[in-house]
């Protein structure tokens, strides 16, 4: 874990050095939990926000897409639950005068103790070689059991906690388990209560009476309000779907983590409306979907799995989550959620107006059931980032840091090198930017020996270098070289364009997605 967490660090620092994410407002020494996205990082973020709306957009001809305002009418977050119910429950040391998500402790506790069942049974598997039954082990040894027994136990009772919103019971298991303040050491905590996360702001003068307003926690609601404008100017029929990214907001009281709980992120959602009763079965269709999305890329499958919920929300009938493998454990990245008409009726409801679907089929109107994915887009740039930095030992015993990126995902897809600054080499790689420049990001690179210029685009994940030399003038052949192989080779430069476009189109991914 301690590796673990030396990494992360690196990967941090190597965010800020290489233009990926800067700390808002640095120069005035920041500003908690919110982030500036630098050249690199914006192009990132770009490429993963174009992959998931072509994902849904054009890869299904019944989702469509839609940018709604961040301000909405104050009664929608009402309506939707936020203002009475979209808490965190805090916890405060006494001590360090720290705060807490009591929830979060827990869940770290447990985290602990998976962390000892795995080391325990990694031990053993050293021990015994090619003979070990990792599934025996964990049935008959000891030290695991007790471990598998005392998670399960917490685990019940924070389950139980949750469901009944019992904010002594959350504190009483925080006690009962010895859990300390990390900065203190000590167990002397306040009462457990609930904060809520929304931002307020006020709308007009005061002189006008100004109006309460917030910045929204999530997109989704601007889907739901929009419900019946797209369905009836896009004469859409269910099941179909509203996509939309965007910036959402949440005064985070444990921000921790880097870019993974901030205080301004973006999400990118989808509600899918349905005939009620076959909810079940297009959110087993979408939970496999959005895998799929995510093996895609190619990070390596045993880096995903699901979290089914335990605590369903009142008006969810089913409810997971896709977790990925950071740095610091497994941690979600994605929901997918059967959301039941609650929105869309509670909509109704508190507007007056109807909402409602006339299915030509069934020759009725309903208020259609909704199954919601809903990703943050900035958990899955950390997720790509922290997958594809590697510090890789060269021969002759350097070491190389390199950003192993999807080759689709790459913020600058090749790098154009004169071997040296004079002789026509910089006009000529000059024209091979020019050439390729309306197809993939480019960079020219003509500053520091060879060897310099190709560590500095692995240290930003460029998948192809190309070197121009005095050779080139007479052949109008160059040298590529890839990234994770380091592998060199003379093409022509009319061959440049299929070689890069092979390797680095996002139809690769969408042809995985589809299988
Ligand atoms: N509309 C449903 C919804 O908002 P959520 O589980 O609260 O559900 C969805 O959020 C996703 O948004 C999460 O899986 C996560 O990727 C992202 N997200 C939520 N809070 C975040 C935060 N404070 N910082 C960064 N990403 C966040």
């Amino acid at each position: 874990m301690a590796q673990q967490e030396e990494v992360f660090k690196k990967l941090v620092s190597h965010c800020k050095e290489y233009g990926f994410v800067f700390p808002s407002s640095e120069i005035y020494d920041g500003l908690g939990a919110v982030y500036d996205y630098g050249q690199m990082g914006v192009e990132l973020k770009n490429n993963i926000k174009k992959y998931w709306w072509d994902s849904m957009v054009l890869l299904n001809e019944n989702v469509v897409g839609i940018d709604s305002a961040i301000f909405m009418h104050p009664t929608i977050w009402k309506a939707s639950g936020h203002v009475d119910a979209f808490n965190d429950p805090l916890i405060d040391n006494k001590d360090s005068k720290k705060r807490y998500r009591a929830d979060v402790l827990i869940e770290d506790l447990m985290a602990k103790i998976d962390d000892k069942i795995e080391k325990e049974v990694e031990k053993a598997a050293k021990k015994f070689g090619e003979s070990f039954d990792a599934d025996l082990f964990r049935q008959t040894n000891p030290r695991v059991q007790e471990n598998v027994a005392k998670r399960t136990e917490i685990h019940t009772r924070f389950a139980k906690a949750l469901n009944d919103g019992n904010l002594e019971e959350l504190r009483q298991i925080i006690i009962d388990y010895d859990v300390v303040c990390p900065i203190s050491g000590t167990k002397n905590w306040t009462e457990v209560r609930q904060f809520n996360l929304m931002f307020a702001t006020e709308m007009g003068s005061t002189a006008d009476g100004a109006m309460k307003v917030y910045l929204r926690p999530e997109t989704a609601q601007g889907i739901f309000v929009n419900f019946l404008n797209v369905q009836k100017t896009g004469r859409m029929k269910i099941p179909f779907g509203i996509a939309q990214i965007g910036k959402a907001f949440r005064n985070e009281i444990v921000a921790r983590q880097f870019i993974f709980r901030m205080r301004e992120f973006e999400q990118m959602e989808m509600q899918f409306f349905v005939r009620p009763g076959e909810e079940l079965q297009w959110f087993e269709f979408w939970k496999d979907r959005r895998l799929k999305w995510h093996k895609a890329i190619g990070l390596g499958d045993k880096k995903y799995r699901y979290h089914d919920h335990d605590k369903l929300a009142h008006y969810a009938n089913a409810a997971t989550d896709i977790e990925f493998e950071m740095p610091f454990g497994f941690k979600e990245v994605e929901g997918i959620h059967s959301r039941t008409d609650f929105d869309l009726g509670s909509h109704e409801k508190f507007s007056g107006k109807k909402i409602q679907y006339f299915d030509p089929e069934l020759n009725k109107s309903y208020v259609p059931y909704v199954v919601e994915t809903s990703i943050g887009v900035d958990r899955m740039f950390l997720s790509v980032l922290a997958a594809s930095y590697d510090e890789e030992r060269l021969e002759g015993g350097d070491t190389r840091v390199v950003l192993k990126l999807p080759a689709p995902l790459a913020p600058v897809k090749l790098a154009v090198m004169p071997l040296v600054k004079k002789d026509g080499l910089p006009e000529k790689a000059r024209q091979i930017i020019d050439d390729l420049k309306f197809d993939f990001n480019c960079q020219y690179d003509e500053k520091d020996s060879i060897g310099k210029r190709y560590r500095r685009q692995d240290a930003i994940g460029t998948p192809f270098c190309v070197t121009v030399d005095h050779q080139t003038l007479e052949d109008n052949c160059v040298t590529i070289r890839h990234r994770d192989s380091m592998q060199q080779e003379r093409v022509a430069i009319s061959a440049l364009r299929g070689i890069i476009s092979e390797q680095v189109s996002m139809k690769n991914f969408f042809k995985k997605i589809t299988e």
